[in-house]
């Protein structure tokens, strides 16, 4: 008898435990077949579509639209782009006295952290403008330092060539609809310095549009480290918790197939398939 070879053994038993986990995706998948449509948005607001790492922001009053995608090490190597990023994190902290600074092996670490797909935990969010990187942020599911189920978003900063213009809604957009995926609630953070115009607009932003309780009125003099939170809607977790069941899937398809296997065959009965489809689209 022929003996195998140890990578292909290696080979085999990584499609076997790529195509369990398959099932185990598909069997859950089957368990909640109804398909739940998202809401239409209110007129006025930002749409988006798309996936998770690569979501389309619709901004309205004719704002035209942003691509916001999750960070790779293929970003890494565009030219130019780690450069960008650490100079937009810069210039948009210091254009209003703060210091944030991203150095070049810092912009390439959390880009990589984007190659694990959906198992990445926290994550760079590249927001683009026409074709240019505009501004960016990082929303990571479990930073280890916030109550449990509750993810994170932060470092926002935006070009300040490019402010005004719905570039940060977009980064808020995306970031808290990868969160939903995962997590119950989001927590943010910012230093407030009372009579100082930024921080006002921050705490308009953050405390009054975007929902976020920051426990109680800002101080009147002084400054104050604020944590601010917010619970994610149980619709909005739902319908999070299973486009990342359907991402999963994906991914799990292209690593099967890396692998040398052929997911086709292992597909889920058609009706399935077109619920997937219909709840992606
Ligand atoms: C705050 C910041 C990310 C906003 O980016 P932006 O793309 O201009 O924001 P948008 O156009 O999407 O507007 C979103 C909200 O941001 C707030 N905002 C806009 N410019 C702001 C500024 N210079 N300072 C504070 N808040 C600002 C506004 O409340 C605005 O909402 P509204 O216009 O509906 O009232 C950007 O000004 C920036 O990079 N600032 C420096 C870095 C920073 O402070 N980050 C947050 C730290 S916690």
């Amino acid at each position: 008898m022929k003996r195998q070879s140890s990578g292909c053994v290696d080979q085999e038993a990584r499609q076997l435990m790529i195509k369990r986990k398959l099932a185990e995706v598909e069997r859950v998948l089957q368990q909640e077949p109804d398909i739940e449509v998202e809401e239409p948005p209110a007129e006025k607001q930002a749409t988006v579509t798309g996936p998770t790492d690569r979501a389309v922001v619709q901004l309205p009053n004719g704002g035209g639209e942003v691509l916001v995608v999750i960070g790779t090490s293929e970003h890494a190597e565009i030219p130019g782009m780690i450069d960008r990023i650490c100079y937009i994190v810069d210039k948009a902290y210091s254009s209003v006295g703060k210091h944030k600074h991203v150095d070049e092996y810092d912009a390439r670490h959390r880009l990589a952290m984007g190659d694990a797909g959906p198992a990445a935990n926290r994550v760079l969010h590249l927001a683009f403008k026409g074709g240019e990187l505009v501004g960016c942020a990082s929303s990571t599911f479990d930073p280890g330092w916030t109550p449990e189920g509750c993810g994170h978003w932060g470092l926002m900063a935006v070009d300040p060539a490019s402010q005004g213009q719905g570039i940060a809604t977009a980064l808020v957009l995306a970031c808290e609809r990868r969160l939903a995926t995962v997590n119950e609630a989001i927590q943010i953070e910012y230093q407030y310095f009372a009579g100082d115009e930024h921080s006002r607009r921050l705490h308009a932003w953050y405390e009054e549009k975007l929902g976020f309780q920051g426990g109680g009125p800002p101080p009147r003099r002084g400054s104050s480290f604020r944590k601010c939170f917010k619970d994610i809607p149980e619709a909005q977790q739902r319908l999070g918790q299973r486009r990342r069941l359907l991402e999963i899937r994906g991914w799990l398809q292209d690593q099967l197939r890396e692998a040398g296997g052929r997911p086709e065959e292992d597909r889920a009965p058609a009706a399935v398939e077109e619920a997937c489809a219909a709840a992606v689209a």
